[in-house]
């Protein structure tokens, strides 16, 4: 049998983004396969649902800072992906900056999500940022996860109209489901497959 790309998946809340990236898979739209879904957070929606796939799960130990992990606490983890022969990490809604050394030892092989048209509106809750800055249209965009936070390659994108009388939640809810169909076809573009 052929073999396919072997993913983990990493967030720290509901996992949308990861279903999508699983159902796309079961359907047949992705080849790829999701050896290991990780959390920084114990009571992450995403381990319940990567549970209820029947997917393998972790949590990672708390760190002494809230917005990255230690280099120790970070060791761990590329330790253990590499137990489980992780060739890709893909973040979805992960709220950790990514430093060493994960990121030298998944070189290109690290990709994220954002919930804007990078490069405007980097940093959290973009959707927010875009209806403050009043602009007409937004989107998703994956990228390339680097050292530089929301700054990495671009891969695809996708635009999203921001409509008269949108919440910061209608607005977020209309990226979202945009998000749902890129991130899936962004990463059969990568893999090198059609999608
Ligand atoms: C998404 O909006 C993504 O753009 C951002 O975090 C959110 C994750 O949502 N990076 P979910 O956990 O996949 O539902």
């Amino acid at each position: 049998m052929k073999s396919v790309p072997r993913l983990a998946v990493l967030g720290s809340g509901k996992g949308s983004n990861f279903v999508a990236i699983q159902e796309a898979i079961q359907a047949g739209r992705l080849a790829a396969r999701i050896g290991l879904v990780v959390s920084d957070l114990a009571d992450a929606p995403i381990l319940t649902r990567a549970a209820a796939f029947g997917l393998p799960t972790a949590t990672l130990p708390p760190s002494p800072f809230r917005t990255k992990l230690s280099p120790e606490g970070e060791a761990a983890l590329v330790e253990l992906l590499r137990r489980h022969e992780i060739e890709w990490v893909i973040l979805a809604g992960y709220m950790r900056v990514v430093k060493e050394p994960l990121l030298s030892a998944f070189p290109n092989r690290i990709i994220n999500i954002h919930p804007s048209l990078l490069p405007a509106f980097k940093g959290l809750r973009a959707w927010e940022q875009a209806l403050a800055a009043g602009v007409k249209e937004t989107g998703c965009t994956v990228h390339f996860v680097n050292r530089d936070v929301d700054a990495g390659e671009i891969i695809a994108q996708e635009r999203v109209p921001v409509l008269e009388g949108d919440t910061p939640e209608s607005l977020h809810a209309r990226i979202q489901a945009a998000e749902h169909e890129l991130y899936p076809a962004a990463l059969a573009g990568l893999f090198g497959q059609s999608s």
